[in-house]
């Protein structure tokens, strides 16, 4: 499977950084075929880099979005206006809108279906908390945010979310799960796909997020059910981030 390296630049970048930042990406990864590549910079930066990516094969994407189209929801983007900006992706239920905004599984969900019926691929998080890994509770965890947040979604559509594990302990902290850790919630979590979807379970990419960085990064795409990364602190750098796309092939 091909994989998908994306970079998720949560409330960093002004216009003119963001500009100078995807300028500097896009030198250092056109020859990077092997991967698909996709940027999420904040809302406010969405258009000029779009107007940036043009001509290289890097796609747009955002780091959330509302689930409902239009209407008297004050401060809420809608999967239209994203469309309009060149948006193919959007990241749907990280952990910090879940710690921070409160966001539910069924919001996860809904958002989700908004997404399909827009053909934008949502990138869905799911992940425990150290609390909840101490407890032994990874498992529950994962099962309530995945069987939860794809309630309603059919066999075909499975097919075009990408699914992202992301310890909550690893985010930010430079505790990156170690490789055997990431695989054995990775193959759960293809396992629950599988459950629920059949053999579409094996075209869904799970990605590994939480402190993904160069050096690490061959190690964790080597298992058998990592199929990319969502990159955060490392993605504010271009040259750390081309080296971990360069290095996911
Ligand atoms: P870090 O790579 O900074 O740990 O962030 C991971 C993340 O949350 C990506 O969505």
């Amino acid at each position: 499977m091909k994989p998908l390296i994306a970079g998720n630049w949560k409330e960093n970048c002004t216009i003119r950084e963001a500009i100078a930042l995807v300028s500097g990406i896009k030198g250092l990864v056109k020859d990077s075929g092997h991967a698909d590549i996709v940027i999420c910079p904040p809302f406010t930066a969405l258009r000029d880099v779009s107007a940036a990516l043009k001509g290289s094969s890097m796609m747009l994407g955002a780091q959330n979005m509302f689930y409902e189209e239009k209407g008297a929801f004050t401060g809420e983007i809608s999967p239209l206006m994203l469309l309009e900006l060149g948006c193919r992706f959007v990241i749907v239920g990280h952990s910090e809108r879940r710690e921070y905004f409160m966001e539910t599984d069924l919001a996860v969900n809904r958002k989700l279906k908004l997404c399909l019926k827009n053909n934008l691929t949502p990138i869905m998080c799911v992940g425990e908390s150290q609390q909840e890994r101490n407890e032994g509770v990874t498992k529950k965890v994962i099962e309530r945010e995945i069987t939860d947040g794809l309630e309603g979604i059919g066999k075909k559509e499975i097919e075009r979310i990408v699914i992202a594990y992301e310890p909550v302990w690893a985010i930010g902290t430079g505790l990156t799960a170690t490789p055997q850790q990431a695989q054995e919630v990775h193959a759960y979590i293809r396992q629950l796909l599988s459950d629920m979807f059949g053999e579409s379970a094996k075209k869904v990419r799970i990605l590994y997020g939480g402190s993904v960085k160069p050096e690490n990064t061959k190690e964790l795409m080597a298992q058998k059910d990592i199929n990319g990364a969502l990159v955060g602190g490392a993605s504010l750098d271009a040259g750390s981030f081309a080296e971990i796309v360069k290095r996911s092939a």
